[in-house]
């Protein structure tokens, strides 16, 4: 399958390593070609990663801090693979034995990891703004690794090269012609946001479904479809990307029962039936099995791209660390 660029698309010259941005704050901001950019430089680590050998040390003698003031397993140890394969020394910061615990502000915080002299910080953290707080204030390369309810760009960059793997996708397609629809809690995830910009910006048709109270008031301002039933939602997609319910960010009650969400928006093979037959599944995880999907569908053979989203991962978060650093590594054709 390939699809026409959308007409404001450019592509750097062949060869080019310039990429503009300072850091990765979110897909906000990012003209279609440098998206493009960022997946076909992950490719060489996709064919890297699946090597026996999956050493490159480009960044050897590189500093990298992953400062996670939330809980991650597949974002952390996915940063933490990609720098040491790049040959960087990687420190996650123990944030729970940190002298956060003692009210150290996130701006002395980030004082304090400047002075050490990093070379790229990686931070999670759950309020949504921090991640340029500290951007703002140090000087290395920052990279979002989800802040609170606004993005999570590392994950939407993985989701898209996913598709373009699963669906077989040249480099030089588009996503024109594909419907991605994303369901479930949409009004507090930051996959969902980013996801949206990235897919959209790629050309994709994105519609997303969630029951009313976790659906963002004005979200056809991001140029998505809105639906409220998941079936209807369903007809015709390409990929189907469901979202878990994000306890940690609701006040109150937000859905009757987990048992009337599974039966109203739960991925279950009957209603996967309803998508494209080629359809893929897929979903950031952490997942919460038999709420948002059933385990026959999350491990369906095939269609399920959940693991190849992690294996992903990995590489789009090589790319992102190789290109960031460019400048300070006095890379020739750096713009
Ligand atoms: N998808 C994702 O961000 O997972 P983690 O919270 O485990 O990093």
């Amino acid at each position: 399958m390939t699809s026409p660029a959308p007409s404001h698309a450019g592509r750097y010259p062949a060869g080019s390593l310039a990429f503009p941005h300072r850091g990765l704050l979110g897909i906000a901001g990012l003209a279609p070609h440098e998206i493009l950019f960022l997946l076909d430089e992950a490719e060489q680590w996709v064919e890297l990663n699946r090597q026996p050998h999956k050493r490159d040390d480009r960044l050897a003698g590189l500093t990298i801090i992953n400062a996670f003031f939330e809980n991650s397993t597949r974002t952390l140890l996915s940063f933490e693979i990609a720098g040491k394969r790049l040959g960087a020394d990687v420190v996650n910061m123990a944030v729970a034995q940190s002298s956060v615990k003692k009210g150290e502000t996130l701006i002395d915080t980030a004082m304090t990891l400047n002075a050490m002299h990093a070379d790229a910080i990686v931070i999670r953290h759950g309020s949504s703004g921090a991640v340029r707080l500290i951007a703002d204030k140090v000087d290395c390369p920052v990279l979002n690794a989800g802040d609170g309810q606004h993005e999570h760009p590392t994950q939407a960059l993985l989701d898209a090269l996913t598709i373009r793997h699963g669906k077989g996708l040249s480099r030089d397609s588009w996503f024109n012609g594909l419907t991605v629809t994303i369901c479930g809690d949409i009004l507090h995830s930051r996959v969902a946001r980013s996801n949206i910009l990235c897919l959209t910006t790629l050309g994709a048709e994105v519609r997303v479904c969630a029951p009313p109270a976790l659906m963002p008031a004005g979200i056809e301002a991001m140029k998505v479809t809105p639906f409220h039933d998941f079936d209807a939602a369903l007809k015709g997609t390409d990929v189907v990307m469901m979202l878990r319910l994000q306890q940690e960010r609701m006040q109150g009650q937000f859905i009757p029962s987990p048992r009337e969400y599974r039966y109203l928006y739960g991925l279950t093979p009957d209603r996967l039936a309803r998508a494209r037959p080629d359809a893929l599944v897929m979903h950031p995880g952490p997942m919460n099995r038999g709420i948002e999907i059933d385990s026959n569908v999350a491990d369906l053979d095939g269609r399920s791209m959940i693991t190849r989203q992690v294996e992903m991962g990995v590489a789009i978060r090589m790319a992102c660390l190789d290109v960031l650093t460019r400048r300070a590594r006095g890379v020739e054709g750096w713009a």
